[in-house]
C-alpha cells in the first residue's frame, strides 16, 4: 500500500477519548469549572482533537501565541500561521487557575464536549492580533470584526475531546484525517491535491482542480463548512452543488469529497499557509493556492497568498503548494485559460464577481455555462430560493 505523507510535526494528533476513559472523565468533570464554547471554538476543539491541527494538542498559550504572531512558527519550531486560542470572558477567566482542569461545554452549557488542562489564562491586544494576522485593523474585515467581538481573555492548555458534534446533514462527507488518509491509501493514490473552498465550484475552480489533477493521482475536494460570513452561500446548498458537479463532470475514482469543519478566518495569506498545513494533515501531498486565496474585499494583493510561501523552506511546509493564476473562460481561446496562458485582451474574458453571480442566482437565472455548470446553477438557484423562503 502507498505510504501517506507525515502529519505536520511528524505525528497525527489524536485527542479523542472513547470508552471507559471517556466515561470516567465525564463523571469527574462534573466537579470542574465549566467553560462555554462558541460554535467557532467548538470547531477548533474538534479540529485539534482529530489531528487536523497537528501538531497542536490544545489551545495556544502566550509563548506560542506570540511566536505565531511574530514569526509564523510555534515556539517549538514548526510553521504555524494563525493563532488557535480559546476566548473567555472575565467571569470565566476569574474562576480558572493554571494546573486546574475544566469542562468545555456548549454555548448554552448543554453538553460536555471536552476538557482542558489549564496552563495559562492571559489577556491579549486585539489590534496587534488584527494587524499581524489580518494585515488590517479595519472592523469592516469579517475576521477582524469577529476578533473585536471576542471576550478579553484567552485560556490555554492541552485538550481532550469527549463528544463529537453529530453532523446535521451530509454525515458521509464528515471524514477525519485518519479516515481520509486511509481512503487515499485504499485508492492507491500516492499524490493527492487538496482544494479548499468556501464557494460553489465554478468553472475557474474546476479548471485549476483539473489542471492539478493532470499531474497527481487524486483530488481531495475539501470545502470549508464551518462559520462563514452571512453573504457566502450556505454550506448545505454548496454540498449539494459539489455532489451534482462531481456526478456530471469528474471521474468518480479520482476525487474524494469531504468537509473541512473549520471557521473561515478570511485572513488571506496567513490562512493559505494554515489551509495547506491542515490539508497535509488530511494526507494531501499538494495544495492549490489560486488568486486571492482566503481573501475578502481588497485587503490582500491578488497573489499575496502565494508569495507568503517564500518565507518558508519547502521542507518546513512539507506539502507542495501549486500556484494558479487568475483563471477564466476566454472567447478567443474558446476555453478555460489563465493570465499565464491566455494572450488575449481582457474584454474576451468571461469574469463575474462573487456578488454579481449571487445576484444572478438569487434572481433565479443561470449564469453563463462559461462561468458555472448548468447543473450546479440549478442546485444553487433552488437552494437560495429555499433559504430566502425559510428566512421569510
Ligand atoms: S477561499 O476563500 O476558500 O480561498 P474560493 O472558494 O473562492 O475562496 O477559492 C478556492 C480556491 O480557488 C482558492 O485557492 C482560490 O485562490 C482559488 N480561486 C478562486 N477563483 C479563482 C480564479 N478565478 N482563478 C484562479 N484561482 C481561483
Amino acid at each position: 500500500m502507498a505510504e501517506t505523507i507525515a502529519a505536520h510535526g511528524g505525528v497525527l494528533v489524536n485527542r479523542v477519548v472513547t470508552g471507559e476513559a471517556r466515561r470516567d472523565l465525564l463523571a469527574q468533570s462534573r466537579e470542574w469549572p465549566r467553560i462555554p464554547l462558541s460554535g467557532w471554538s467548538l470547531s477548533d476543539l474538534e479540529l485539534i482533537g482529530i489531528g487536523a491541527f497537528s501538531p497542536l494538542i490544545g489551545f495556544m498559550g502566550p509563548e506560542d501565541y506570540d511566536a505565531v504572531l511574530e514569526t509564523m512558527h510555534l515556539a517549538s519550531g514548526p510553521v504555524w500561521s494563525i493563532p488557535i486560542t480559546l476566548p473567555v470572558d472575565h467571569d470565566v477567566a476569574s474562576r480558572l487557575r493554571p494546573g486546574q482542569r475544566a469542562a468545555l461545554v456548549g454555548a448554552d452549557d448543554d453538553e460536555v464536549y471536552g476538557i482542558i488542562e489549564v496552563t495559562d489564562v492571559f489577556t491579549y491586544e486585539k489590534r496587534r492580533e488584527a494587524e499581524l494576522v489580518y494585515r488590517t485593523t479595519d472592523e469592516a474585515h469579517p475576521g477582524v470584526r469577529k476578533l473585536y467581538q471576542r471576550p478579553e481573555f484567552y485560556v490555554a492548555g492541552p485538550v481532550w475531546v469527549l463528544r463529537r458534534r453529530p453532523p446535521e446533514r451530509f454525515a458521509e462527507f464528515h471524514l477525519d484525517p485518519a479516515a481520509t488518509r486511509r481512503a487515499f491509501q485504499e485508492r492507491g493514490w500516492r499524490t493527492v491535491v487538496g482544494f479548499q473552498t468556501r464557494n460553489p465550484v465554478h468553472r475557474a475552480h474546476e479548471f485549476i482542480q483539473k489542471s492539478a489533477l493532470e499531474i497527481v493521482d487524486g483530488l481531495f475536494l475539501n470545502p470549508l463548512v464551518g462559520e462563514t460570513k452571512a453573504d457566502d452561500i450556505p454550506a448545505d446548498v454548496r454540498m449539494k452543488s459539489y455532489q451534482v458537479l462531481l456526478k456530471h463532470y469528474y471521474p468518480a475514482d479520482r476525487v474524494l469529497l469531504a468537509v473541512y469543519p473549520a471557521a473561515m478566518r478570511y485572513a488571506g495569506p496567513r490562512e493559505a499557509v494554515m489551509h495547506a498545513l491542515v490539508r497535509k494533515n488530511y494526507g494531501c501531498t499538494h495544495f492549490i493556492v489560486g488568486r486571492d486565496h482566503a481573501g475578502v474585499g481588497s485587503y490582500y494583493g491578488t497573489y499575496d497568498s502565494q508569495k507568503i510561501f517564500s518565507n518558508f523552506r519547502p521542507e518546513e511546509i512539507g506539502i507542495t503548494p501549486l500556484f494558479f493564476e487568475n483563471s477564466f473562460y476566454c472567447e478567443k481561446c474558446d476555453g478555460m485559460a489563465s493570465e499565464k496562458t491566455c494572450p488575449h485582451d481582457a474584454s474576451y474574458r468571461y469574469i463575474l464577481s462573487g456578488t454579481k453571480v449571487r445576484q444572478i442566482l438569487r434572481s433565479g437565472q443561470r449564469p453563463s455555462p462559461k462561468f458555472t455548470r448548468p447543473e450546479v446553477a440549478d442546485v444553487l438557484i433552488a437552494g437560495l430560493a429555499e433559504g430566502v423562503g425559510a428566512r421569510g
